[in-house]
């Protein structure tokens, strides 16, 4: 990708990482890759807001010198140390050594841990103002949405926020805007991106958008750091990301499970037609055979969720473990839980299941269902009126 027009005179020198199937760490899935957009805003002072992954760095820089020399820039904004968008920075300060650079306490903590550089780094705070010409920029710390170092920026005379990670998707495109792709998916995605890494921290992140909505600003444009522009309607993302943050459920179940030989199969899917068939809105998965990333996605607006395994070792099987364990840190709130399994002599997975539920501050509504070995025509019906019992208490 070559610089991109976002406004007149601000640009998007980011690139687009079209390959990328895993990001961090293998803790979420991005099968559409991702982008890591930096914004270069051309005022009396050469600014540039956030960079890219180091890997990325030669692409970064030669967006920038298709529009003015990097030597120029006299500002680099850092709104987030996490190195997708601060990996390039000591190869731009080389070509612009006597920049400043400008973030949070914890940012300038976070960069020097990182890449230990000795750049002058001004602290900025919430509400303080950096004039670079006709244009000023306004910053206003983040904390935990998502990092301690979390920072957007906004510029007044452009009515334009820069909030980093917050309102992004991991979604490569050769467009910019939100009104040039299939809004579908991106609200899936974007919906994908607060299920995977905003999940757990709702209470912060409504607290920071209702103090952005207090300070009345107005806003005509969210370009976030990674993925598509918001433009043609920035409150539809603001108010998707209200309801998320208020956790606002559906009356819809998630059944999802694992199994070893078929039973905890044929338990997950009499039980998700009870559910079906009290008029509650059901998706099933067999976790060893669905990408987590996109399970966790589903789990975001669903009210109820009903966890299987069967016994193995006295305990639930691995993949359904990575995936509760991974569950757990995301501590769903107002959402309600209950277990299920097979087993062939010694049970274990039902009551370790429940466990991770209550570890996870998920309410347990209902007791837990085994069936030795296979499931009989009796314990069927047990297991279908497990779900029409688990469906009523989500309606
Ligand atoms: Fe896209 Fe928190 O980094």
């Amino acid at each position: 990708m070559s610089a991109n027009k976002v406004l007149p005179d601000i640009y998007n020198v980011g690139v687009v990482d079209w390959n990328v199937r895993n990001f961090h760490g293998h803790t979420y899935t991005t099968k559409r890759g991702t982008s890591y957009n930096a914004y270069l805003i051309l005022d009396e002072k050469i600014t540039l807001v956030d960079t890219v992954l180091a890997s990325f760095s030669k692409e970064l820089i030669e967006n920038i010198r298709s529009i003015i020399p990097p030597e120029k820039i006299d500002y680099i904004i850092a709104n987030h140390v996490e190195t997708d968008h601060s990996g390039a920075l000591p190869e731009v300060m080389k070509l612009c050594p006597k920049a400043k650079v400008f973030g949070t306490q914890k940012c300038k903590e976070g960069l020097y841990k990182n890449y230990y550089g000795n750049w002058d780094f001004g602290i900025v705070k919430t509400s303080d103002k950096l004039k670079i010409g006709k244009r000023e920029l306004v910053f206003l710390e983040a904390p935990m949405v998502h990092w301690p170092d979390s920072m957007f920026t906004y510029c007044p005379q452009e009515e334009l926020l820069m909030p980093n990670d917050a309102f992004g998707q991991h979604f490569a495109s050769s467009k910019l805007f939100d009104d040039e792709v299939d809004p579908c998916v991106l609200m899936d995605e974007a919906a994908k991106y607060y299920a995977n890494i905003l999940f757990p921290l709702g209470g912060i992140i409504l607290k920071k958008i209702e103090e952005v909505q207090r300070l009345n600003l107005p806003i005509k444009m969210i370009a976030p750091s990674h993925g598509i522009i918001w433009r043609k309607d920035p409150a539809k993302i603001i108010n998707a990301y209200l309801s998320w943050a208020k956790s606002v459920a559906l009356p819809k179940v998630i059944v999802a499970y694992e199994t070893m030989w078929g039973s905890t199969e044929k338990m997950a899917k009499r039980i998700a037609q009870g559910v079906t068939d009290s008029g509650v809105e059901v998706k099933l998965f067999d976790i060893a055979q669905t990408d987590r990333t996109e399970i966790v996605k589903e789990m975001l607006d669903a009210k109820g969720f009903i966890f299987g395994s069967s016994t193995h070792d006295n305990d639930m099987l691995p993949a359904i473990a990575g995936f509760l364990y991974f569950f757990k840190g995301l501590k769903p709130k107002g959402r309600i839980a209950s277990a299920f399994g097979s087993f062939g002599w010694a049970g274990g997975a039902v009551a370790a299941v429940e466990a991770i539920i209550k570890e996870a501050g998920v309410e347990l509504v209902q007791p837990g269902l085994s069936v030795k070995y296979v499931p009989d025509d009796e314990e069927l019906k047990r297991c279908y009126e497990f779900g029409k019992g688990f469906a009523g208490k989500v309606k």
